[in-house]
């Protein structure tokens, strides 16, 4: 059995510096690597736990990619309505993934969570990069070493 493996390992690579979106991609590889800790091979049994985490999950990915889009917006990141249209696809993809689900009642937990790394990968590091850089750009260094833009969702963290 997989428990306490990671199929991602977090990396600084990964970070921007805005500590409320390191924290949620934090939160996204966490997510995965504990769906990754269900793995058993035994489709009853991960049915039964993608059924119990599934809406949890798709919540946690949804505000991120809602905080994300607010401080582009904000922010008057020109690759805002790109970038949007990467986060609905992936939300209709997962939607898919849960209907294919309910209705064919196959399921393999591994190519799922396989699928969720390789795209949050991905989006990451080259995707959420964009604005990354961009942020970097706009943003004032605290006394405290951390990068703070003018958004009211990033002061609050
Ligand atoms: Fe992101
Ligand atoms: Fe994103």
């Amino acid at each position: 059995m997989n428990r306490g493996n990671e199929l991602i390992t977090w990396s600084n690579k990964l970070m921007c510096g805005i500590r409320l979106i390191d924290e949620q991609h934090k939160g996204l590889v966490m997510l995965v690597n504990e769906m990754f800790n269900h793995v058993t091979g035994d489709e009853k049994q991960e049915s039964e736990y993608f059924q119990r985490v599934i809406k949890e999950a798709v919540k946690y990915v949804k505000i991120h990619f809602a905080t994300e889009e607010k401080i582009m917006l904000a922010t008057k990141f020109k690759g805002y309505a790109e970038h949007k249209k990467e986060h609905d696809a992936f939300i209709i993809n997962i939607f898919d993934t849960i209907h294919n689900f309910q209705y064919r009642k196959r399921f393999n937990l591994y190519s799922f969570t396989k699928f969720l790394k390789d795209w949050i990968l991905t989006h990451i590091a080259l995707t959420d990069k964009q604005y990354f850089t961009y942020l970097r750009s706009i943003a004032t260094r605290q006394t405290d070493g951390r990068l703070c833009v003018n958004v009211k969702e990033c002061q609050r963290s």
